[in-house]
């Protein structure tokens, strides 16, 4: 049984604490990269990979998310007047994207929790997930390859990244065996946050998914684990191992451009990186950063660093 994928789930209920005070009343999600909020690149990637029916899962400060993605009635009327059609085309763009649905997830009690306030809209075919936060560059592939592997081997399938191995305990890790793609792994177990010595390999998943229905049961009965959280990586570990039942999980290997916009760090390397390949920014933005980087092997600045 294929059924074509047409439904996203998009995680948008954290916390966002990395990121406070700017996410004290609004959500990381919500966050400018150059001059678009993340959320919406993360939903026009869905989009092009034909995903038109998007599901959020929302928390409290949901408001902006939710009219970022609606009609702005009085902003329309403003430009319309001023006859300023660029403008306009701008506050339009994200209004019809996509089908968009909302779900809350009250407390934010973890991943695979929000994960499974989607059960209902999605029902019991196979679907995405892309977390809020994450931003893959669109000039490179990866969603559309995750649903052509899930087609082709009806299993659960998420996106891995080789990470530096110190860095391996901020993610999930995965333990593999290889296939005869190079970009395809067959999953055999996960970790959620290791310790660097008990990673498994330094291939980290990151915030894509490819899921089948099966998830929802898992998820159910799934305990809080790591940092008291309800994770999806736990529910996927059983998933991997129960190949009969679930079909198993894959993973392909991600070679692109990533920013994970909720680490204040990446979130800097994000703007800077996009706004520097920009056709509006770039050819002034470069020289300027070329200066700029060029005075920082001096001395530390006058009145020295910022708190
Ligand atoms: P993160 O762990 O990055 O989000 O979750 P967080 O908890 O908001 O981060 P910090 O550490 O406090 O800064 C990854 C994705 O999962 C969503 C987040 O919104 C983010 O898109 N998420 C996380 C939920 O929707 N619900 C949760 O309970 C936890």
């Amino acid at each position: 049984m294929t059924t074509r994928i047409s439904k996203a789930v998009i995680p948008a209920a954290g916390l966002g604490t990395r990121f406070l005070p700017a996410t004290k009343a609004m959500p990381k999600e919500m966050l400018p990269v150059v001059d678009k909020p993340a959320i919406q690149y993360v939903v026009e990637e869905a989009v092009a990979a034909g995903l038109h029916d998007v599901l959020m899962i929302t928390g409290r400060n949901k408001n902006a998310l939710e009219n970022h993605f609606d009609r702005m009635f009085e902003l329309e009327a403003l430009l319309e007047q001023k006859g300023d059609r660029n403008k306009l085309a701008k506050v339009n763009e994200s209004t019809d994207l996509a089908d968009m649905h909302y779900v809350r997830q009250g407390d934010p009690r973890g991943l695979g929790h929000a994960v499974l306030r989607a059960r209902m809209h999605v029902g019991d075919e196979p679907f995405a997930v892309l977390l809020g936060d994450d931003i893959i560059d669109e000039r490179d592939v990866l969603l559309e390859r995750m649903l052509e592997e899930q087609e082709k081997r009806g299993a659960s399938i998420v996106a891995l990244l080789e990470v530096d191995p110190s860095q391996i305990s901020m993610y999930g890790a995965a333990e593999i065996e290889t296939t005869d793609d190079p970009d395809v792994v067959r999953i055999t177990g996960l970790v959620e946050k290791p310790a660097v010595a008990d990673a498994p390999s330094n291939l980290a998943i990151i915030g894509r998914y490819v899921l089948r229905p099966e998830v929802f049961d898992i998820l159910e009965r799934t305990p809080p684990g790591k940092g008291n959280e309800i994770q999806l990586t736990d529910a996927l570990q059983e998933m991997a191992v129960d190949v009969e039942g679930t079909g198993g999980v894959f993973g392909v290997i991600f070679r692109g451009r990533r920013y994970d916009t909720g680490d204040r760090l990446d979130y800097i390397k994000a703007i800077i990186q996009l706004a520097a390949d920009r056709k509006d920014l770039g050819a002034e933005l470069r020289p300027w950063l070329h200066d700029f980087v060029s005075t920082l092997d001096a001395e530390l600045p006058a009145g020295g660093l910022l708190d």
